[in-house]
C-alpha cells in the first residue's frame, strides 16, 4: 500500500452555526483531510454548498480540502473550487460524459483529480480513467445524505481496485466514502483503502469531536 492512511471527517454531519469552530477541533484532534460534499439538487436529492463555504473552510484550516462533487456539469464550476481554495476536486463519472477532459482540466487548475462512482456502479465504468486520476473514491452508500448504512459489497469492490491501481498507477490514493465507523473501518482498510472519510462518526459522536477523531485514527493505525 503506497500511502500512509488518512482520516477525512466530512463536515456535511458539523454544525454549520460553527463550522470554524469544528473544523479547527478536526485539525487539532489530528484529522489529516476536511472532506466537503457539495450536492446540486439534481445528481443527487439534496443541496448543500458552493464556493463561498469552500473559501471559509479554507481560511478556518490549513489542512487539505477534499472537495466531493455531487453535481451535474461539474466542469462548469471547477474553477471557481478551485479559485475558493480546494486541494482536491473530484468528480462522479456519472455526470463527466468528457472524463478525460474534466480530469485534465482539474489538474490545469492545480488541484489534484479524483473521480468516483456510485455503489450501481461497475468497476468497468472508470477503468479507462485510472492510470490518470490522483485518487479514486468508491462511494459505500448512495451519495445525497450522511449517517447512511455501509453497503457491504463496497468491500469487495475496493479490494477489486486496490489491485487495479497497484498495476496501474500504484501511487493514487483508495478512498471510501458513506457509512465509514469503527466497525466498518477496518474492514475496508484490510480491503486496501487508504483514505477514509467519515461524517456522522466524527461530528455525531456521543463524545464530542476529538473522541470521534480520535477512535477513528486509532481504527486506521491497528490492521
Ligand atoms: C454522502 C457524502 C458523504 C457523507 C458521509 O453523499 O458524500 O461524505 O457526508 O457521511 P457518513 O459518514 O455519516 O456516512
Ligand atoms: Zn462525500
Amino acid at each position: 500500500m503506497p500511502n500512509s492512511p488518512i482520516l477525512a471527517p466530512s463536515i456535511l454531519a458539523a454544525d454549520f452555526r460553527q463550522l470554524g469552530a469544528e473544523i479547527a477541533a478536526c485539525e487539532a484532534a489530528g484529522a489529516d483531510w476536511i472532506h466537503v460534499d457539495v450536492m446540486d439538487g439534481h445528481f443527487v436529492p439534496n443541496l448543500t454548498l458552493g464556493p463561498v463555504v469552500v473559501e471559509a473552510c479554507r481560511k478556518s484550516t490549513d489542512l487539505l480540502l477534499d472537495v466531493h462533487l455531487m453535481i451535474e456539469k461539474p466542469e462548469n464550476l471547477l474553477s471557481a473550487f478551485a479559485k475558493a481554495g480546494a486541494d482536491r476536486l473530484t468528480v462522479h463519472v456519472e455526470t463527466c460524459p468528457h472524463l478525460h477532459r474534466t480530469i485534465q482540466q482539474i489538474k490545469d487548475l492545480g488541484c489534484k483529480a479524483g473521480v468516483t462512482l456510485n455503489p450501481a456502479t461497475p468497476i468497468m465504468a472508470i477503468e479507462p480513467i485510472l492510470p490518470f486520476v490522483d485518487l479514486v473514491l468508491v462511494m459505500s452508500v448512495n451519495p445525497g445524505f450522511g449517517g447512511q448504512t455501509f453497503i457491504e459489497e463496497s468491500v469487495a469492490k475496493i479490494a477489486a481496485l486496490r489491485s487495479r491501481l497497484d498495476s496501474v498507477n500504484p501511487h493514487a490514493w483508495l478512498e471510501v466514502d458513506g457509512g465509514i465507523s469503527e466497525a466498518t473501518l477496518p474492514r475496508v482498510r484490510r480491503a486496501g483503502a487508504d483514505a477514509f472519510v467519515a461524517g456522522s462518526a466524527v461530528f455525531r459522536h456521543p463524545k464530542g469531536i476529538t473522541e470521534g477523531v480520535r477512535v477513528l485514527k486509532s481504527a486506521l493505525n491497528t490492521k
